[in-house]
């Protein structure tokens, strides 16, 4: 399954590849958010884990999240965190924030440039929350801060629930600590590394919410 998926998502690059003219880019564009998409529904889906890169102050910050929504126009993704997490602060301090997608067997790097925004609460927060499963919530239920210093080896769960997903009840304590973040995309960039010449363009959003694509040497 997962070959299928790595062959797919290349084949379809490939094949929009084999039309050169003047949608091409635009083109492209449609299939990376397609794929984006698509990986939002597929553990399986070589995009389905990302790296988002945040600012403390001077210095990067860089973590695996899951890819949770993707939402057009204009485009916006989403991760879901623990509101005590060091990430938030740092979002809250500095919104830009830098998606990284990549996975080896397809050879293709999506970087997106956003501003993010925490959400703790309205419409779309508790829509995230309801749809979030058990095991998911709980990992929301940890006594402590992600990243607390710890004496010994600690998987910061309630005691008792570490064979074991909370109940629908118990879950409902997870709900202050969780938040989604939503990261409003304002440029795109995609390298496709081949062995017959690497290829690379950009799209840039603009006040109009169009995306002007231009190709860039790899
Ligand atoms: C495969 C994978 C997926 C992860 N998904 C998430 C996620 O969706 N949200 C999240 O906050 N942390 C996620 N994490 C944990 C983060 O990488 C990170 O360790 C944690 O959020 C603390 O980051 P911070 O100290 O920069 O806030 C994931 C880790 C891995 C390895």
């Amino acid at each position: 399954m997962q070959g299928e998926i790595d062959l797919s998502l290349q084949s379809a690059f490939d094949l929009e590849l084999s039309t050169v003219d003047a949608t091409l880019l635009q083109r492209l564009r449609q299939l990376v958010i397609q794929q984006l998409k698509a990986a939002t529904q597929s553990h399986r889906h070589p995009w389905h884990v990302a790296v988002v890169a945040t600012c403390q102050g001077a210095e990067p910050r860089v973590r695996n999240v899951v890819l949770r929504s993707v939402g057009d126009p204009p485009l916006m993704l989403r991760f879901h965190t623990d509101l005590r997490s060091q990430k938030t602060e740092q979002i809250a301090e500095n919104p830009n924030l830098e998606w990284l997608f990549y996975e080896h067997k397809t050879r293709i790097q999506i970087r997106l440039r956003s501003q993010a925004r925490i959400v703790t609460q309205g419409s779309q927060w508790q829509a995230a929350w309801e749809a979030t499963s058990l095991p998911s919530r709980r990992c929301y239920l940890g006594p402590w801060a992600p990243g607390t210093a710890c004496e010994e080896p600690n998987v910061n769960l309630p005691s008792g629930m570490e064979h074991r997903n909370p109940s629908q009840e118990e879950s409902h304590a997870g709900m202050q600590n969780f938040a989604i973040v939503n990261c409003q995309i304002d440029r795109m960039e995609w390298l496709y590394l081949r062995h017959d010449g690497h290829l690379r363009c950009a799209f840039e959003r603009d006040t109009q919410d169009l995306w002007n694509a231009s190709w860039l040497a790899p």
